[in-house]
């Protein structure tokens, strides 16, 4: 008989808002374990229905080696009109299995742990890439993953002086301003496109398909971008930028803007390396262009951050546990 735990939205949103600092560390030394090839992270796989063309549910199973020994995988539906349903547009649930049996042991919400770990990720990077102090940030597309990458910087090491944010939807940038300075602490102003772009530190969090960067747009030397959100810039802006991705394999797939910039040039040359790389310092960054980095997203980042949620909730009577569930 195997018990069976499972952990709830809300338990999991507390957990995650007192461990910030834990989970960037947790994504850090996991992205240094992919680069170190201790992991097994398969391509995602993506459920499209062509009568709902907008709308996708993404499968992402991982494996964790290297003394870690975690598995499971995140299943996460994007049905963009939920927002005008008033409810968020993502939602996932993550199965962790035990690594000797292979039986499931675990379900956890992962909507939450997901924006964080992304958030996570856009924070380490940031950290790694933005130099000097009083930085500008400027957000486009001011959703959930928006305000989860501001919190996660505001609470690491780059020095946030202002941010700005744009919207397609002016109403969504107000409640996100609003959102941010109660939650946060940080005051947000709506601005342009244009003036969005040109921040020290530019987020891209739309969920734009296809490029409307112009593709005469440059990013200036020293700028920093965390394309989170992966195809707003148009492959003349990827190349002539500094590119780093989560993993290369991944990142070169689904019209995200380096396959783009892939297409038009029938060349990886444009890639510099990964973050995992510049973690574990085997990749140094050349001075002189604007840094893009595009994290495809992997599934041994929720793993590993689903694996810290449930250990925290098992320890702090978060967990329900059902008896006997595989018998
Ligand atoms: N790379 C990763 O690891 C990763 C992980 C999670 C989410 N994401 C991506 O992050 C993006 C944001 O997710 P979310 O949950 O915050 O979405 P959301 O739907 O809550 O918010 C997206 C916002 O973008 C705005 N928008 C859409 N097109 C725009 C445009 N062209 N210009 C300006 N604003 C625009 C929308 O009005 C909306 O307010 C999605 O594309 C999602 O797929 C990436």
């Amino acid at each position: 008989m195997s018990d069976f735990i499972v952990v709830a939205g809300p338990d999991i949103a507390d957990i995650l808002r007192g461990d910030k600092a834990e989970v960037r560390d947790i994504v850090a030394s996991t992205y240094r374990l992919h680069d170190a090839g201790d992991t097994i992270n398969p391509d995602s796989y993506f459920l499209r229905f062509p009568h709902k063309p907008d709308s996708r549910v993404i499968a992402l199973p991982a494996y964790i080696g290297a003394g870690v020994n975690r598995m499971g995988i995140k299943w996460i539906s994007s049905f963009p009109d939920n927002l005008s349903r008033g409810i968020p547009r993502a939602s996932a649930v993550l199965i962790l299995n035990d690594f000797e049996t292979g039986r499931p042991l675990a379900c956890l919400e992962s909507a939450h742990i997901s924006a964080a770990r992304t958030a996570a990720s856009a924070a380490v990077a940031a950290e790694q890439l933005c130099r000097g102090t009083g930085i500008t940030v400027g957000v486009v597309g001011t959703g959930v993953i928006a305000s989860t990458v501001l919190d996660h910087l505001h609470s690491s090491t780059v020095d946030i002086a202002d941010v700005v944010a744009h919207d397609l939807d002016h109403e969504r940038v107000t409640g996100f301003a609003e959102q941010v300075r109660a939650e946060i602490g940080l005051d947000v102003a709506p601005v342009g496109l244009n003036t969005a772009l040109k921040a020290d530190l530019v987020v891209f969090a739309t969920t734009a398909g296809e490029p409307y960067v112009a593709a005469d747009h440059r990013f200036a030397p020293g700028q920093v971008v965390l394309n989170i959100s992966l195809r707003d810039l148009p492959p003349e802006v990827i190349l002539a930028s500094t590119n780093l991705v989560d993993d290369v394999e991944h990142c070169l797939k689904a019209n995200t803007s380096p396959h783009l910039a892939e297409q038009a040039t029938g060349s990886r040359e444009f890639i510099h390396g990964t973050l995992g790389g510049l973690l574990n310092g085997t990749v140094a960054l050349p001075d002189g262009k604007p840094v893009v980095f595009s994290p495809f997203g992997l599934g041994v980042l929720d793993i590993a951050v689903g694996s810290h949620v449930m250990d925290r909730a098992l320890e702090t009577g978060k967990a329900t546990v059902i008896n006997r569930f595989i018998g």
